[in-house]
């Protein structure tokens, strides 16, 4: 292997050249290189100036995220090498192209002049896995681009083009060409007019124009906003202290990073990170496994679903055909989609030639032949077996061979429907969740038939729509809907005992769940949640427990189905929830048919205890029956697609916080002061085995 780093003359400059594919990461290797390299320029005064510059596709674009975890984790070698490498007193510039991300700036930015081309993004991404820059970020880009934006950059993570990047005084100058060359060309004009070294950290940051009051506000801000999140508070204090001398907010902002590192929101966060990286790999799917092209799209069902899963593929510039049974289905869902793309428009997240160039390439039919040409087709028709049935024979018989199947069924066996198609091999479960064009997650069903290329396609295609793909087996509800179902009969058992909706979802918000359970089957739809419980009751799935649910199916029959007809758990303003007398007696006339006692001490933590814990429980099932292939997946599941807080890191993650040993006792606690006639309360052996070894649930994976 060739170094990292290497020192190169290119006639009286220096050439620090950085060279760690993929995307010349810092490591300790790098670090080392740079080391060397600064003992070779140091001694060779015969040089005129040094030019950082990176192999391939991009300058640095960050640093080695697992070293976090290190117990012997310091930044401060690399911050001592930036340190040095500004203090040098012949000029020194950096040549960006790429991503310079992370450590990639930090490094940008303790060198004296910085050139880029007009393709080049810069930012500070660290606040998304609950860090902050500690390489001196907090204190340098400030000094260069004013405490405002860079405070916006770091709190928010986002990074500025080229352009941006030079009005801001970021970068001195932006040209087209090869890194090296332009770097080179500055370089040596640099020298040609006798500039010398110019130290970010010698500048005093400008205070100029800002309120007096601008750092309480923005602390305020970061606290209110953001309470869940220790990395905005950390974050507005360490801008704020780039005001000092630079030795003492070096100070402040290495105890306010280390603060961080070892917070439990950042470790969360830096869970999911690997987990979201985990998720793509498939065990047992070879290598060499030949991907199908995707180039068009179908999509049968134009209805909530359907309209919003076409948005992704237009989106992502693939022409997409949407079918349905009546000319007023169709017109209604491309009408929302039209409505939709204008609202972004209206926001300035579009242009308007952007919402007509995505319009462009939707299409609208009557007719299934439409569908002969595509090379995947996902059904969103209804949610009932005997019509998805009939729809998927009709796809097996119309797609050309080779064409992808997929449902996007948020219940139903896949593998029924994949043999009603006639080509199970075909066949996958494709289950966006609502509204298809916003959430991120895309649960994968693979089916007991379904070929290894259909998968690993549908896993790359998830990528270029912007997803994240988790696979799943085949069962009840996957593993989201499934988790969810106890999670909602809890909920429904807390509110016939006498919690109210609020006190349940405030339960669950209060630990920065962005909705409770009953605001978001309100949301979703009583009705949608009540006939998938009464479907899943007629195919023999239900416990024989009459209580189990009782509330969304009287609501389904009183006609309360949620937000859409201004009451469901709650009454609704508009679409603001309020506490309803009529719940209440509807939980109450529950209780005493089913001869469940109603009580008045219902504590937050009895509330957080019996939400989670069968959730948990049922994420071990999920595991142990190997529907999930990971403990982490089922993080990305409930943090992608259910709004479980990323600082929790998920729920299998939550789980360990808690203890497993903890999580198994009340388990057993519940199914003792409650009943468990039904297994409710059944520890499930996983968790029971690893609660006993004293194991993480999280380090677990299948023998
Ligand atoms: P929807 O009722 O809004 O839309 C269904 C559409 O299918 C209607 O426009 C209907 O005219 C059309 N349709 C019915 N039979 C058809 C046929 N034979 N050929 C062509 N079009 C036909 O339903 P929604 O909510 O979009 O659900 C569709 C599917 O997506 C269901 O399987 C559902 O379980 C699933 N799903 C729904 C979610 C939700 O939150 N609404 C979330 C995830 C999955």
């Amino acid at each position: 292997m060739t170094d990292p780093v290497n020192l190169e003359r290119h006639g009286d400059i220096a050439v620090l050249r950085i060279a760690n594919p993929p995307v010349n990461a810092i490591s300790p290797g790098v670090v080392a290189g740079m080391v060397a390299a600064l003992d070779a320029f140091e001694a060779d005064r015969s040089y005129a100036a040094l030019l950082v510059h990176c192999e391939g596709r991009t300058f640095v674009a960050g640093g080695d995220i697992s070293s976090f975890d290190a117990a012997d984790f310091t930044a401060t070698v690399y911050n001592g090498t930036l340190m040095r490498l500004e203090s040098q007193d012949r000029p020194v510039v950096a040549a960006l192209h790429g991503t310079v991300l992370g450590g990639g700036l930090e490094l940008a930015l303790a060198c004296h002049y910085r050139v880029a081309l007009p393709s080049t993004q810069v930012g500070l991404p660290e606040v998304k896995l609950g860090l902050l820059p500690g390489s001196l970020g907090t204190q340098r880009l400030p000094r260069v681009a004013g405490i405002e934006l860079a405070l916006d950059m770091i709190s928010t993570g986002r990074s500025i083009k080229a352009a941006a990047a030079q009005r801001a005084g970021i970068v001195d100058e932006v040209k087209e060409g090869a890194p090296l060359d332009i770097g080179l060309a500055f370089a040596q004009a640099l020298v040609a007019r006798g500039a010398g070294a110019r130290r970010i950290s010698e500048i005093k940051v400008s205070q100029v124009g800002l309120p007096a009051d601008y750092f309480e506000r923005a602390l305020d801000e970061a606290k209110r906003k953001k309470a869940f999140y220790p990395s905005a508070r950390n974050i507005v204090l360490a801008v704020q202290a780039s005001t000092l001398p630079f030795v003492e907010g070096e100070a402040v902002e290495a105890r306010l990073f280390e603060e961080l590192r070892t917070s439990p929101e950042s470790k969360a966060q830096r869970h999911l990170f690997f987990a979201e990286r985990q998720a793509g790999k498939i065990p047992g799917l070879p290598k060499d496994v030949q991907l199908r092209s995707v180039a068009s799209v179908g999509i049968v069902g134009a209805g909530t679903m359907g309209g919003g899963i076409a948005m992704n593929f237009a989106n992502a510039g693939i022409p997409t055909v949407l079918v349905e049974t009546t000319q007023a289905a169709l017109d209604r869902g491309l009408g929302i989609v039209r409505a939709n793309y204008e609202a972004s428009a209206a926001k300035g997240r579009l242009t308007s030639e952007q919402v007509a160039q995505r319009m462009a390439l939707l299409r609208g039919t009557l007719d299934y032949e439409a569908l002969t040409s595509c090379d995947l087709v996902i059904e969103a028709v209804f949610e009932n077996m005997d019509l998805k049935k009939q729809v998927c024979a009709r796809l097996g018989a119309v797609c050309k061979p080779g064409a992808i199947i997929a449902t996007n069924t948020s219940t139903l066996d896949v593998d029924v429907l994949a043999d009603a198609t006639g080509r199970p091999a075909d066949v996958v479960g494709m289950h966006f969740f609502s509204p298809a064009n916003v959430m991120r997650l895309l649960e994968v069903v693979r089916g007991a038939k379904t070929a290894p290329e259909v998968l690993a396609t549908v896993m790359q295609l998830a990528r270029k729509i912007g997803k994240v793909a988790v696979v799943s087996g085949v069962c009840y509800g996957f593993i989201g809907n499934r988790m969810a179902e106890v999670y909602m009969r809890e909920a429904e058992f807390l509110m016939m005992e006498g919690a109210t909706p609020a006190e349940i979802d405030g339960a669950v918000e209060a630990l920065g769940m962005a909705m409770g359970p009953c605001r978001m089957l309100d949301m979703a739809g009583i009705d949608v949640g009540a006939k998938t419980v009464i479907e899943y009751g007629k195919a023999g799935g239900l416990p024989p427990d009459d209580s189990y649910r009782a509330m969304v199916r009287t609501m389904f029959e009183l006609g309360r189905f949620g937000q859409k007809t201004g009451a469901g758990y709650y009454r609704y303003d508009g679409r603001k929830p309020l506490g309803d007398l009529e719940t209440a007696r509807l939980a109450k006339e529950l209780a005493i048919a089913h001869g469940i006692a109603q009580r008045i001490d219902i504590s937050q933590q009895e509330i957080v205890e019996r939400l989670l814990y069968p959730l948990i429980n049922e994420g071990a099932k999920i595991l142990e029956e190997g529907i999930a292939y990971r403990p982490s997946d089922i993080d990305i599941v409930w943090t992608a697609g259910y709004g479980f807080p990323d600082h929790k890191g998920g729920p299998m993650f939550m789980a360990d916080a808690i203890g497993l040993p903890v999580i198994a006792e009340r388990l057993k606690h519940y199914g003792q002061v409650r009943g468990n006639a039904f297994g409710y309360w059944t520890v499930s052996p996983l968790l029971a085995d690893l609660a006993k070894r004293g194991e993480r649930i999280s380090d677990w994976h299948p023998a």
